[in-house]
């Protein structure tokens, strides 16, 4: 066993983006493209020397092998301690409570989240600080200026570690604690929940389906809901997880969780219904006829939240990314806390939870979560719901018909384009956002603009600036449409267009329907047909 340093050079690409660094796996597997990445956020954080790190992921193909080199160079750049899921396995909440709970200087995620995993799928690194959250943008912003620089990296040269077993053992004078991955995300839950109303309730018939998409969260939900709750057996499905998760795509969404929204849809549907994703930061919930959009569920968590003995004290503040629904705004207002509007990406969260300035969090990407940990958190989500539900003894269409009621209703959808050529998707954007100042006061398809511009996010805690996070454009009304590329996808652009209005009255329209002027809008206003050479998007939400 020695400990080798290997020669390198800088290689391209190796910005992390909304979520980390997220690339094919082929090109994960390129010669020195994991080594370099990982050296830098070594470089980039001041090194690892007597820090301790956790390290898991979602399991996808590669996870094994990249664990083995994470833990090579770690031991070789004289890490104290890696505390380490089994099999290399932690979901991404559970990684975030390790962190916290076990006071490490921070952790490794491999995941490439919902994206599609196996040899021609995706994969992905993060590297997520002491509070247990994404590393925020001037750390990233470091790691990002290491890979420019590299020039040789450290690692042990050593046969695989056994991650099989639970325990300790030492790789150089590094030890390797391999832990349950389950165990203290589970005591967390419980410290949260009400496990005895939840247990009633599914004592009671309660009829749950949960679908783990053949991803990392699988283990967690058996444990707890079937396990732990008494949910029914086979009330989880696809819990196993593989390493191209079924050949899917664990996105939990109505178009790839479809088979779980048609059974909540259908005559003999379970009471609820839910779905996680690759990584089990993500969240899909679906009542018996009803499907919950992330904006609305986030919304509904904040008014009931008081039912949860982890909330029972009430909310500081919740906190929304920009392009999510205002549902969670009028929430806010009527409790009277504070509501924040953040830029896209969980990290940006991370400073108001650790001041204390916000309790909820919510994306309109599935994600939700508090200050129990510092991700999203889907299957938190999960037994939130639940909390509620057997609190109230009401349906989740109910809830929901009951929520609209007093709040009034925030029709929305997502359109995505998807594999757009990067530099039409550039000028699209370029376009629109040298035409916002003239905006205001103009009528687009019927509906007047009352604001457009590209939203900049003044941090209140550190005082930082993230600037150019997306175009909004608000319309008389209340209606809203914004756009932005993302920042997670592998393949040319992805044009990401969010659709909203808001209705007091008509509280039972199809989404789309509802939307139809908006929509209008956002076409008239960006000219996507003409500029993508797309006649429709390609996934909508
Ligand atoms: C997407 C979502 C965003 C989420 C991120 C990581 O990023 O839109 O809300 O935080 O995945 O899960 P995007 O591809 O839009 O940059
Ligand atoms: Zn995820």
């Amino acid at each position: 066993m020695s400990i080798q340093t290997v020669a390198t050079q800088p290689i391209a690409g190796q910005k992390p983006g909304t979520s980390g660094l997220r690339k094919t796996t082929p090109e994960f597997q390129k010669h020195h493209f994991l080594e370099n990445f990982i050296q830098s956020i070594w470089n980039g954080i001041g090194g690892v020397q007597g820090k301790t790190l956790v390290l898991g992921g979602d399991g996808r193909h590669f996870n094994t092998e990249a664990s083995q080199v994470v833990l090579r160079m770690a031991a070789a750049s004289g890490a104290a301690k890696v505390i380490v899921g089994q099999n290399a396995l932690l979901s991404t909440p559970a990684a975030s409570n390790l962190i916290r709970k076990r006071k490490a200087d921070g952790g490794i995620i491999l995941s490439a989240s919902h994206n599609p995993g196996g040899p021609e799928g995706d994969f992905g690194v993060k590297y997520n600080t002491a509070n247990g959250g994404p590393a925020p943008e001037n750390v990233t912003a470091k790691i990002y200026a290491a890979t420019q620089q590299i020039s040789e990296y450290l690692i042990y040269e050593t046969q695989d570690i056994d991650l099989s077993a639970i325990g300790e053992s030492t790789l150089g004078g590094m030890t390797i604690e391999v832990v349950d991955p389950v165990a203290d995300y589970a005591e967390l839950m419980e410290q949260i929940f009400d496990f005895e109303a939840l247990k009633a309730m599914f004592a009671g018939g309660f009829r749950l389906r949960f679908d783990a998409m053949h991803a990392v969260t699988g283990p967690y939900a058996k444990a707890i809901l079937e396990d732990r709750l008494g949910a029914a057996p086979g009330s989880v499905i696809n819990g196993v997880p593989s390493t191209d998760f079924g050949k899917g795509h664990p996105d939990p969404n109505p178009i790839w969780a479809k088979p779980l929204v048609d059974e909540m849809m259908g005559p003999d549907a379970p009471d609820f219904g839910a779905a996680s994703d690759g990584d089990g930061d993500r969240n899909m919930i679906v009542g018996r006829g009803i499907y919950v959009t992330p904006s609305d569920s986030l919304a509904a968590l904040a008014a009931n939240a008081t039912l949860v003995p982890g909330y029972a004290g009430g909310l500081k503040g919740v906190a929304r990314s920009m392009p999510t629904s205002k549902a969670v705004d009028r929430v806010a207002e009527s409790l009277g806390i504070e509501c924040f509007e953040t830029p896209t990406g969980w990290k940006f969260f991370g400073n108001l939870l650790d001041a204390g300035r916000a309790t909820l969090c919510g994306e309109e990407s599935a994600g939700t979560g508090s200050d129990h940990v510092r991700e999203k958190d889907g299957l938190w989500a999960v037994l939130f719901w639940l909390n509620i539900l057997a609190k109230r003894q009401i349906s989740v269409a109910d809830l929901m018909a009951d929520h609209w009621k007093t709040y009034g209703r925030n029709y929305y959808s997502r359109h995505d384009y998807e594999g757009v050529d990067a530099e039409a998707a550039n000028a699209l954007m370029d376009n629109l956002r040298a035409r916002l100042a003239d905006l205001p006061g103009t009528s687009v398809a019927g509906l007047t603009v009352t604001a457009a511009d590209d939203f900049a996010y003044d941090d209140p805690i550190d005082g930082s600036r993230s600037a150019k996070q997306g175009i909004r454009i608000s319309f008389d009304g209340g209606a809203r449409v914004v756009l932005r590329l993302s920042g997670t996808g592998t393949v040319g652009a992805t044009l990401r267009v969010y659709l909203e209005t808001v209705e007091t009255e008509a509280l039972d329209m199809d989404a789309q329907a509802a939307l139809s002027k908006v929509i209008a809008a956002a076409e008239e206003l960006a000219q996507i047909k003409a500029r993508t050479g797309r006649n429709e998007p390609d996934v909508i939400t």
